[in-house]
């Protein structure tokens, strides 16, 4: 009784739907969304028993954090209504998306069972379109105003990608023109001719992502939207300490 499962739809229309998410989306009783991309709310509407957007949450409030607590509180309420309910969110469900998680952990506490299934999130897209390893010198990923407001600890041999770029300083859900205080925070770590890319996965298949190379020093007069992300490359391999490498080597025989 009451079980949520919460989904993500990945970022390239319905071709990003994994076979479990779809057969949850078909099987669930009812099913909220919040999606934008045209196709994907056709095929949830028509695929699923009953569902319903969650669009109406951004016309009552501007405000981000507020949105996503009213959001979380509705979908705990609704899933004492059905047996299973799927949540269906942009993305991957929990990958820096606080509605459905807050909803999961908080319906869990009041002792109802809750699981999330993995997707293709936007990073994923990136891993791909940019030819990146995460896994070649480490990653470091942020949301972008935190980065800067928590003197986030990073590593400029690793790679690093900041999400939300396009709102820094912003609880609401306008665009912001803060672009200028990142360069001049970055330029204190990296070269100032290091390259960065600007990044948005395609929606469509067929369609171009958008990568926008710009110097770090070119950082603040580039053009962003509220998907954009931020990557930027290692500037070097790390060194290895020798001390370190002794001390495995001994600590083996
Ligand atoms: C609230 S987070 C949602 C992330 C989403 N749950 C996911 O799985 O990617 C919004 C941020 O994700 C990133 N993002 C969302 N869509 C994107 C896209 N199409 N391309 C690149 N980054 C994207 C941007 O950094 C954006 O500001």
């Amino acid at each position: 009784m009451g079980k949520i499962i919460a989904v993500g739809t990945g970022i390239k229309s319905i071709s990003h739907l994994t076979e479990e998410t779809r057969v949850v989306i078909k099987s669930a009783d009812h099913c909220l969304y919040l999606v934008t991309e045209e196709h994907l709310k056709t095929w949830i509407e028509k695929e699923s028993k009953s569902s319903q957007s969650l669009e109406s949450f951004f016309f009552d409030s501007e405000k981000r954090a507020e949105i996503y607590k009213n959001i979380s509180a509705f979908i705990v309420d609704e899933a004492k209504k059905y047996e299973s309910l799927c949540v269906i969110f942009y993305g991957h469900p929990t990958f820096y998306a606080k509605s459905a998680l807050a909803a999961v952990n908080e319906h869990k506490k009041q002792g109802y069972e809750a699981i999330v299934l993995p997707s293709v999130s936007s990073v994923d897209c990136l891993w791909s379109d940019l030819c990146v390893d995460p896994g070649d010198g480490g990653c470091s990923i942020f949301e972008a105003t935190d980065f800067l407001v928590s003197k986030r600890v990073f590593d400029t041999r690793s790679h690093l990608i900041l999400l939300q770029v396009g709102v820094i300083g912003g609880d609401d859900l306008n665009i912001k023109d803060n672009l200028n205080i990142l360069q001049t925070y970055l330029e204190g770590y990296y070269p100032h001719n290091h390259t960065a890319y600007i990044y948005e996965a395609s929606s469509l298949p067929g369609t171009e992502p958008y990568i926008d190379r710009v110097q770090i020093d070119n950082l603040g007069g580039a053009t962003i939207s509220k998907i954009s992300t931020l990557y930027i490359p290692p500037t070097e391999k790390a060194h290895q300490d020798p001390e370190m490498i002794q001390k495995i080597i001994n600590n083996a025989h």
